[in-house]
């Protein structure tokens, strides 16, 4: 086989046999193949493409490329949920709890944020102790105590992600569908869980913008799971504004206790109840998502979702105090208020600005060694549809130097547009793939 007959058929929009991929993949990642070789590859599937088989085919082999963890040891039919990325998403610290309360043991192996989206990782360790690292041991041992731990990834999970990425980073090739499918499925399926439920974003916050590609991507990866016998859910859902108000680690963290105490931002809890109800249904708790969303609410509602967080939070070693007093969690010495340089109604926020602008207050990494401050972000107070006064506060920057809050500052004003007739509500969940 030669690398560059396989990079000529995929040019020329040919398919790859199951074998000629891993040919690719396995070079690759054992450094046989040199970067510009891949490099031209993955440009060849952005452009042409890659049929289900290719992807599925791409994914298996990707999937065996190191470490897979093997979770039989866990009772029960283990779950895990994946959203695609997007800014402010602080629904695993709710639906997880929520989840586990009933019993259905729940496995998350989480990243770190990077770029303008936030990582669950990082999130946790704003509570003062929260130990996110796991071994494999400790990680099997809670979840069949408690039904639910949350850790980074350990071990050598998926090296050819890690490498494909990092070259599709830098060659413009990180928006190919088939390639962000066999991405985030392989890392999945790695990690061991029996039923996956997908948080596809889709918007101005997410990778794409655009509903077809979002619809196409959920499509792709319900089939990839469905392949290897891992019963899968995708859930299309809008990432045009922030979730919720908070962005920014520990704002997120406060902002899911409240939404576990039965209050928090409306639309943040609304998905949580959709994302819930559909994991009842994979976990075989009830036969209809609306049965499964209606005991979301009850385990919101009688408390059990808050006990179970607060369970997480003590087993993997955290100050549960957190819960009951917010001011224990890190938070930035100042505050700076964004006001409307307008009246009338918001008719657009740019997620992603908002996330660059929490990014710059240093709640999250350009580069994957950056430290970051788990205590300044952004607090977005009015969203889509709302009808604002002219100075009234549209958002509210919690940081630590004033001269980034400034910054931050100018980038929230930018990502407000505002309209002088009414505008509508956006809708939150665009679409489910069963
Ligand atoms: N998230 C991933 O894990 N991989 C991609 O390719 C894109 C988003
Ligand atoms: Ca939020």
């Amino acid at each position: 086989m030669r690398v560059i007959d396989l990079i000529t058929k995929t040019r020329d929009g040919k398919r790859l046999s199951a074998g000629e991929i891993e040919y690719l993949i396995q070079g690759y990642v054992h450094g046989k193949i040199p970067d510009y070789q891949m490099a031209a590859w993955t440009m060849a599937v952005y452009l042409k493409g890659l049929s289900e088989e290719e992807t599925i085919a791409l994914t298996k082999t990707m999937l065996h490329s190191g470490d897979t963890m093997d979770l039989t040891r866990i009772q029960g039919v283990k779950l895990d949920k994946h959203s695609t990325g997007g800014v402010g998403d602080t629904t695993t610290l709710i639906l997880g709890p929520i989840v586990a309360a009933c019993g259905i043991p729940v496995t998350k192996m989480s990243g770190r944020g990077l770029g303008h989206t936030g990582g669950t990782i990082d999130k946790l360790e704003s509570i003062p102790g929260f130990n996110v690292e796991l071994t494999k041991e400790e990680f099997i041992e809670q979840v069949n105590r408690i039904k639910i731990a949350v850790a980074g990834h350990t071990g050598n999970l998926v090296p050819a992600d890690k490498k494909l990425y990092a070259l599709r980073d830098v060659t413009a090739t990180v928006e190919s569908i088939p390639l962000i499918a066999s991405s985030v499925m392989s890392k999945k399926l790695a990690s061991g869980a029996d039923r996956i439920l997908l948080d596809v974003k889709v918007g101005s916050g997410a990778f794409l913008k655009d509903l077809d590609q979002a619809k196409y991507l959920a499509q792709l990866m319900v089939a990839i799971g469905n392949s290897f016998n891992k019963k899968t859910i995708a859930v299309i859902s809008n990432m045009d504004q922030p979730l919720g108000e908070a962005v920014g680690n520990s704002l997120e963290v406060l902002e899911a206790i409240e939404v576990l105490k039965g209050k928090g931002p409306e639309d943040l809890k609304e998905l949580c109840l959709v994302l819930a109800g559909y994991m009842f249904v994979l976990g075989e708790k009830v036969q209809t998502f609306q049965e499964g969303q209606i005991l979301a609410e009850e385990i919101i509602s009688s408390g059990k979702g808050l006990a179970k967080f607060k369970e997480l939070v003590e087993a993997q070693g955290g100050d549960v105090a957190v819960i009951d007093n917010y001011d224990l969690l890190p938070k930035g010495s100042e505050n700076l208020q964004v006001c409307s340089p307008e009246a009338g109604y918001i008719a657009k926020i740019n997620a992603e600005l908002i996330g660059k602008a929490s990014m710059i207050l240093g709640a999250g990494r350009e580069k994957k060694e950056d430290k970051i401050n788990l205590g300044v972000g952004v607090r977005v107070l009015r969203k889509i549809g709302d009808k604002v006064a002219k100075n009234e506060v549209l958002a509210e920057i919690i940081h630590d130097n004033p001269q980034k809050a400034e910054e931050a500052r100018r980038l929230i004003l930018d990502s407000y547009q505002f309209s002088p007739i009414p505008v509508s509500k956006p809708k939150l969940i665009l679409d489910v793939i069963l």
